[in-house]
């Protein structure tokens, strides 16, 4: 039997990181944030002098990444870049490389690397559509923008980072225009995912109807 994959899958700041991280730790799962991968070649683009348009370069430096994901820790060539990857510039950078289908088939196999059992909690835009396609249990989680916009200011200023709301709600809105509207693996809702919209749920609320979906699922039963 193939390990079993749970795909979340979700515009920016829909909350699906947290709700991902959660569900991988009730479980015992192993957890891929596939958006740091994405954030990861955008990081390496902008030191190595790499532009946005240069897919031959971007694809690459996708392929040479030299990542190591320890715990919440993320280290590039070795170096702790955990804080530099939630910096806005490297999210709006990292939507800017997606598109290229080159990069996309670089970060392919890498993401389905992390594949190992007992289980895989997986969260990204195309997780369900093009990396798991067949995931045991699809979930695309919604937000309103304003939610979304107010849940990313909180996450930055949390860490430090000062930021500007209505800066970070157009900056949103733009990165989920060139998300939704990409040519290849674009955010979409898989035909056979479950949508959950979190605009005023708590975390532990949405996790518990992930869970109890999972549960259904592994017993055979559908609601
Ligand atoms: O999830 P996160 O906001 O960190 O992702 C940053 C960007 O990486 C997204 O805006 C999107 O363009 C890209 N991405 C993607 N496919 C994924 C995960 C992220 O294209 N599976």
């Amino acid at each position: 039997m193939s390990v079993p994959v749970i795909a979340i899958d979700g515009p920016s700041a829909s909350g699906k990181g947290t709700v991902a991280k959660q569900l991988a730790q009730a479980l015992g799962f192993h957890y891929l944030e596939s958006g740091a991968l994405y954030r990861l070649v955008a990081l390496a683009s902008l030191r190595a002098g790499v532009g946005p348009d240069d897919a031959e370069g971007l694809a690459r430096l996708a392929q040479l990444l030299e990542v190591r994901f320890a715990g919440d820790r993320v280290f590039l060539d070795g170096a702790d870049v955990t804080l530099a990857l939630t910096d806005e510039r490297c999210g709006e950078r990292a939507s800017r490389v997606a598109p290229h289908p080159a990069v996309r088939r670089a970060l392919l196999e890498r993401q389905r690397a992390f594949r190992q059992p007992p289980g895989l909690v997986a969260d990204g835009r195309d997780m369900g559509t093009v990396v798991f396609p067949d995931a045991a249990l699809k979930v695309f989680l919604t937000a309103s923008a304003e939610e979304r916009a107010q849940r990313r200011y909180n996450q930055l200023k949390q860490k430090g980072i000062h930021a500007n709301l209505r800066a970070l709600s157009r900056d949103l809105a733009a990165r989920d225009a060139r998300d939704t509207t990409r040519a290849v693996a674009p955010l979409k809702q898989a035909a056979d995912a479950r949508v959950l919209d979190c605009s005023s749920r708590p975390v532990d609320a949405v996790v518990e109807t992930v869970l109890a979906w999972w549960r259904e699922s592994r017993s055979g039963t559908s609601a």
